[in-house]
């Protein structure tokens, strides 16, 4: 009989990411099974909430993700009958003294291993990093605590945050008290299996390198606007929010040559020195925009200065096209492009690999511009790897024509997708490290674009002003032209 227990506190228990993602994701788990057997959750945050009240907040959230299922409402009920609020500040020894007073109760005399979720504003969260590990970490178990991005704006300040973050906490597991830097795209289903393809089948990995490969995109698209959270993204701007860490993680993943094992630290060891073999991003290679205000049948979309939490005049990018190179015997010379933007005319994230052209090609006397082939891993919405291959119209006739091999994830498995957060919190609790970022991937990861950010800000570059749901900025074709590359998703 299992004789710990695990408590989970979600800090900052009312906001959205709390609401619409962590106790979501912790219902599936607990749905699927994949809690321990004792388990306790409490949300923390400022406002005055009962229990009851708490419970209420969550259920509206809660969704059984195929809705006929078995038992839902049943398990529904039981999932939160085990969840607890408590309100308290997050700067407060004694309000997080009280939560430790409340888990001890929850905990029973057991092992108790505790694990803080802080989804709550850069701001603040050095102070309750330093309440909850001198007044709420446990004293018979480990104490875990998930820190959300943004981990700083840019080299500086994200290495101070680290430092604080070191004094209360340590980095490596066999230390008790412990933090993790989440990115909730490496527990996307598509960006996990991105290493299984390459390693586990033969057809891939040998055409894995600058001889066989003309260019790799990472595209990110958003079909709406920062709605609501202007206030959050005005501070950081589309090249904090999105491409220095959820596309540069994918980007790393994808380059990284084979690491030692599939252990954790195997891994990260990878993607910090593929990080660290590339060239800081230039401002030359780098294209801004904003979206601004259009409409469409009838109705008018709004500029992102028209949200009141922005400032106005503000010049912050909320799309950005990026050219990124590798300087190693892999990757030299390969353009490793990015584009991310919000409120643009489809969501999409994906990774496009551009193969390069047939050598003395026979047919290419049947077609002009043969295409080449192209693989897509498609990470969201309709998860899919797709092949793009040039084959034969069949007839008497010799036509070429461009088919898809397809992996269309709905067609092939009946079971839903586990949302990225179920994937991270289970790691988080089993103790598994190798979707969480090390500090030194993200020291790597800044030094890439803080010179640019910089650029950027201090010469008040103006972004190239795009409408509302178009397909952004012409500049990113340009730049993408500067290469010799055209975006993927055009055709
Ligand atoms: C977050 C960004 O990290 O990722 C948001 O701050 C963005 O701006 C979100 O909308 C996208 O996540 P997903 O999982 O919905 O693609």
């Amino acid at each position: 009989k299992d004789k710990s227990t695990v408590s989970i506190t979600v800090v900052g228990a009312s906001g959205d990411l709390a609401k619409k993602k962590i106790f979501p994701a912790l219902f599936a788990l607990y749905y699927e099974g994949c809690l321990p057997e004792h388990f306790t959750i409490f949300g923390y945050a400022r406002s005055k909430m009962s229990d009851a009240e708490l419970r209420t907040m969550v259920s509206k959230t809660l969704t059984c993700r195929i809705d006929q299922r078995e038992n839902c409402g049943e398990k529904m009920d039981q999932f939160l009958e085990r969840c607890f609020y408590q309100p308290g500040q997050y700067d407060s020894e004694k309000n997080f003294l009280e939560l430790d007073r409340n888990l001890k109760q929850h905990e029973a005399g057991r092992v108790a291993n505790r694990l803080f979720y802080l989804s709550i504003p850069p701001n603040i969260f050095i102070d309750a990093v330093k309440c909850a590990s001198s007044s709420a970490s446990s004293a018979s178990g480990w104490t875990r605590v998930i820190v959300e991005k943004p981990f700083g704006r840019d080299s500086e300040s994200s290495a101070a945050l680290t430092r604080s973050l070191k004094q209360y906490l340590d980095e490596d597991q066999i230390f008790r008290q412990v933090f993790s830097l989440i990115d909730h795209y490496l527990g996307k289903e598509l960006v996990e299996n991105l290493s299984v393809l390459r390693f586990s089948n033969l057809i891939f990995e040998p055409l894995w390198s600058r001889q066989y490969i003309r260019n790799v995109q990472f595209i990110f698209a958003e079909d709406f606007g920062t709605e609501g959270r202007g206030g959050y993204f005005d501070n950081y701007g589309i090249i904090r929010d999105i491409m220095q860490n959820h596309l540069l993680q994918i980007l790393a993943l994808f380059a990284m040559e084979t690491p030692v094992s599939l252990d954790a630290e195997d891994i990260r060891n990878e993607k910090v020195k593929v990080l660290r073999s590339m060239r800081p991003l230039r401002l030359d290679d780098v294209v801004v925009g904003q979206y601004k205000s259009h409409t469409r049948g009838g109705v008018k979309y709004p500029a992102y200065t028209d949200d009141k939490t922005v400032p106005g005049g503000s010049l912050t990018p909320t799309f950005a096209a990026a050219a990124l190179f590798i300087d190693n015997a892999r990757w030299d010379g390969v353009p490793f492009l990015m584009k991310a933007g919000k409120a643009l005319h489809d969501r999409r994230a994906e990774i496009r690999v551009q193969f390069r052209h047939v050598p003395g090609n026979l047919y290419n006397k049947n077609i002009i511009d043969l295409a080449t082939n192209e693989l897509v891993i498609r990470v969201q919405p309709d998860e899919s790897i797709y092949l793009k291959i040039n084959n034969k119209v069949p007839g008497l006739g010799m036509r070429l024509d461009r088919s898809n091999l397809n992996l269309l994830y709905a067609a092939r498995y009946s079971k839903e997708i586990p949302d990225a957060y179920e994937r991270l919190l289970l790691d988080a609790i089993e103790g598994e490290r190798r979707l969480f970022i090390r500090s030194d991937e993200l020291d790597a990861a800044w030094s890439l674009f803080s010179p640019v950010l910089k650029d950027l800000e201090d010469n008040k570059i103006v972004p190239e002003y795009y409408p509302y749901g178009s397909r952004g900025p012409v500049g990113s074709h340009y730049l993408a032209a500067r290469y010799k590359v055209r975006w993927g998703d055009l055709g």
